[in-house]
């Protein structure tokens, strides 16, 4: 079947640099494939700029299969646009109609400053992974899988959690900005695996202190951050992420 196309009015934000003044500008996009990704439609509309003589729009992608985290838009209100479960890069133009105004915006977050247009420093996530996210016991070479036995349901719990990409799409659709329901998931993983025993206690403090520490507001359980997660990654993560910190500042040895 020939592939549809449609036109559609976009009103992007251009913000030149972190420290200058933004605004949405009006574009028309023609003869978009209803095959197209969001990002390619995006493509198509910079070939245009570059072949006027006009500045690209700036947006972050990478591996465009919805696994490294790079893209991240609020399209029409929604970080990654209208689809449950879908990154901005597998997001597609026939999810939009012939004629619809699409208002394209980056992550809003204090934690997160604008660069340029649509791209943000998310760097504070890494911090936060940085503090305490990680095993650092030497463990030589691959075990053998066998050797340390893991219940099924909860390698699959651990495994879930991981899914996280770190996109920050929580971020942005949480009028708090928090950051929650990553390091949520960062904490999980590790904290249900006998791997990140040992560091469990750590891990917890150090990364949710560091999460404080980036600006990251908190959390009011209105659970928009599970509702817009690529990755499906339930709030469940965040109470588990309470119960690890509790569970730590009791178990820590007092200075
Ligand atoms: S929890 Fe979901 S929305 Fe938040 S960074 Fe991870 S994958 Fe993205
Ligand atoms: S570009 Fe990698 S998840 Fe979208």
């Amino acid at each position: 079947m020939a592939a549809k196309t449609i036109t559609v009015n976009l009103k992007v934000w251009r913000q030149p640099a972190r420290d200058q003044p933004g605004r949405l500008v009006e574009y028309v996009a023609k003869n978009i494939s209803t095959d197209m990704s969001f990002l390619e439609m995006l493509d198509v509309v910079n070939e245009d700029l570059i072949r006027r003589g006009e500045d690209a729009i700036a947006f972050d992608s990478d591996c465009r299969e919805g696994i490294c985290g790079a893209c991240g838009c609020v399209i029409n209100g929604i970080p990654h646009g209208p689809d449950a479960g879908t990154t901005t890069c597998q997001l597609h133009m026939r999810r939009f109609s012939d004629g619809q105004t699409i208002t394209i915006e980056p992550w809003r977050a204090r934690a997160f400053p604008v660069l340029k247009d649509l791209t943000v420093d998310r760097g504070a996530f890494d911090r936060i992974v940085a503090a305490g996210g990680y095993i650092s016991a030497g463990v030589g070479g691959a075990q053998d899988a066998n050797s340390i036995l893991v219940p099924k349901d909860i390698s699959e719990d651990a495994m879930d959690s991981a899914a996280c990409i770190g996109c920050g799409a929580c971020v942005a659709a949480c009028k708090n900005a928090a950051a929650h329901l990553f390091t949520g998931a960062k904490i999980t993983h590790l904290a249900l695996l006998p791997q990140g025993d040992p560091e469990r206690e750590r891990r917890a403090i150090r990364m949710v202190e560091q999460m404080d520490e980036e600006g990251f507001g908190n959390c009011s359980n209105e659970g928009e951050c599970e509702a817009v997660c690529p990755k499906l990654i339930p709030i469940s993560n965040i109470a588990r992420m309470v119960r690890e910190y509790n569970r730590a500042i009791w178990r820590m040895p007092k200075a």
